[in-house]
């Protein structure tokens, strides 16, 4: 019997209650395993150690947004993330706050809940919080809220890569929420509740959907494809790597930032594909791009999808099996000092671009430990390389620090920061 979301006629239940419905210390805790045979429609726990939506089995939709701050007011924004804790609680238990205003029960004010999730399940939806380093200091070197001592060094801003096409507009952020749930209308309406409460203090700078996660990120879960036609997330760090995931996922208080233990630091990136040129590109193009077989997914020279490249074979004609160019030679742990990502990205297919073409591709989210050491070095070995480039164009870019779980009563979002 899954969790059936109930149409509670009064304001939003605190922590308290939410936690208690999410039964913590059960199997389902925050950022750790929610079996992967879990039904889709099930509640993920919110409450844990670590932030749910990292670790958690990928869930087929994303609903992703950054915000921008707009009041200079500490205590209204930590207000705010109160609020915003309290209601991601609920929501990802698939309860409402209910569609009368929260002044009295009037039906004279806005409900206090959109509405339409009413009636729906949890859906396996997950709300992860991060800080963009504007949030510590604005453009213009401003201290806003008195956390820029609090800057984590791996926070640094990214650097220009070659072939970058970043538009401000949709890169960056004070703040980002990542939604994912099995069913899309679930997420939407948990990032526009996020909105609606944060009215006054924050405004949406940009948001993205996407549909048909590209990265499993449990071995229970199957490999999905993404939109050039590839299993995607074969290699991924799964939740069952748990050296790994210590070593390379979590954030630790030795790493410079005390308040991000227990943290990770997201990396997203916007990618359009140009389908309508792939399309027209030969097979064995193709398979030579990724260095893997498209049908079963199997590195080049070997059978099965979870074989183990052999980045040393060579065919007949003398050349690398796999060539040097090859996305999953470049990306490789063995090239790159030993980083790994967990990568969690989604496709989306926002209309079209007027001039014929798909405005399609990949919604690429990365988590790990250190960006400097991990994401930096394999995209700076893509940018230089990959073949792959001549397909693809990077058009948004976002850091964000994302802070360890809410560990229940009394605790909220960004409370270890401010
Ligand atoms: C592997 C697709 C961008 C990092 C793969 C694989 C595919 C793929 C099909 C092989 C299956 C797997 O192991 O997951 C794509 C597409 C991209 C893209 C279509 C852009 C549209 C990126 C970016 C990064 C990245 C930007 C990081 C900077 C990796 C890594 C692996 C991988 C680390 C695993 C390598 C290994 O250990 O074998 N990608 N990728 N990819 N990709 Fe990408």
């Amino acid at each position: 019997m899954v969790s059936r979301r109930t149409a509670l006629t009064t304001a939003g239940i605190g922590i308290a209650g939410a936690a208690g419905a999410v039964a913590v210390g059960s199997a389902f805790v925050g950022g750790t395993p929610t079996p992967a045979s879990a039904s889709p429609a099930a509640p993920v726990a919110f409450f844990g150690e670590h932030q749910a939506g990292i670790v958690t089995p990928a869930q087929d939709r994303l609903h992703f947004a950054a915000f921008d701050v707009i009041t200079k007011d500490r205590a209204k924004l930590v207000e705010m993330l109160r609020e915003w804790t309290a209601a991601a609680a609920r929501m990802t238990a698939g309860r409402d706050a209910g569609l009368l205003g929260a002044v009295g029960g009037q039906a004279e004010a806005p409900p206090d809940d959109t509405g339409e999730a009413l009636g729906l399940p949890a859906s396996g939806l997950t709300l992860t919080i991060g800080f963009g380093r504007s949030l510590f200091r604005d453009a213009a070197g401003l201290d806003r809220f008195g956390i820029a001592d609090r800057i984590p060094a791996a926070l640094e801003p990214l650097p220009h890569f070659p072939g970058d096409a970043l538009r401000p507009e949709i890169s960056d952020g004070d703040l980002c929420v990542q939604a994912c749930a099995n069913d899309p209308q679930v997420a939407v309406h948990a990032i526009r509740n996020l909105a609606r409460i944060g009215f006054g203090t924050v405004s949406i700078r940009y948001s993205q959907l996407g549909f048909g996660r590209t990265s499993s990120t449990s071995r229970d879960q199957a490999t999905a494809r993404n939109l050039m036609g590839f299993k995607d997330g074969t290699r991924n760090l799964k939740l069952e790597d748990t050296d790994l995931l210590r070593e390379q996922l979590w954030a630790r208080a030795e790493d410079g930032a005390a308040w991000m233990a227990g943290g990770s630091y997201l990396v997203t990136r916007r990618i359009r594909m140009t389908v309508e040129t792939w399309d027209r590109t030969s097979l064995a193009e193709q398979e030579a791009i990724f260095g893997r077989d498209k049908g079963e997914g199997a590195p080049l020279g070997q059978a099965k999808e979870f074989d183990e490249p052999d980045f040393n074979a060579r065919g007949d004609d003398g050349e690398p099996v796999i060539a040097k160019q090859a996305h999953i030679r470049l990306a490789h742990p063995d090239f790159n000092n030993g980083a790994h990502l967990l990568r969690r990205g989604y496709n989306f297919v926002d209309g079209s671009d007027g001039l014929g073409r798909l405005d399609a591709g990949l919604f690429f989210i990365a988590y790990q430990r250190d960006p400097r050491k991990q994401f930096v070095p394999v995209q700076r070995s893509l940018a230089r390389a990959d073949v792959l480039n001549e397909y693809i164009r990077h058009v948004s870019s976002g850091l964000w620090a994302c802070p360890p779980g809410v560990t229940g009563d009394g605790d909220h979002w960004g409370r270890t920061l401010f």
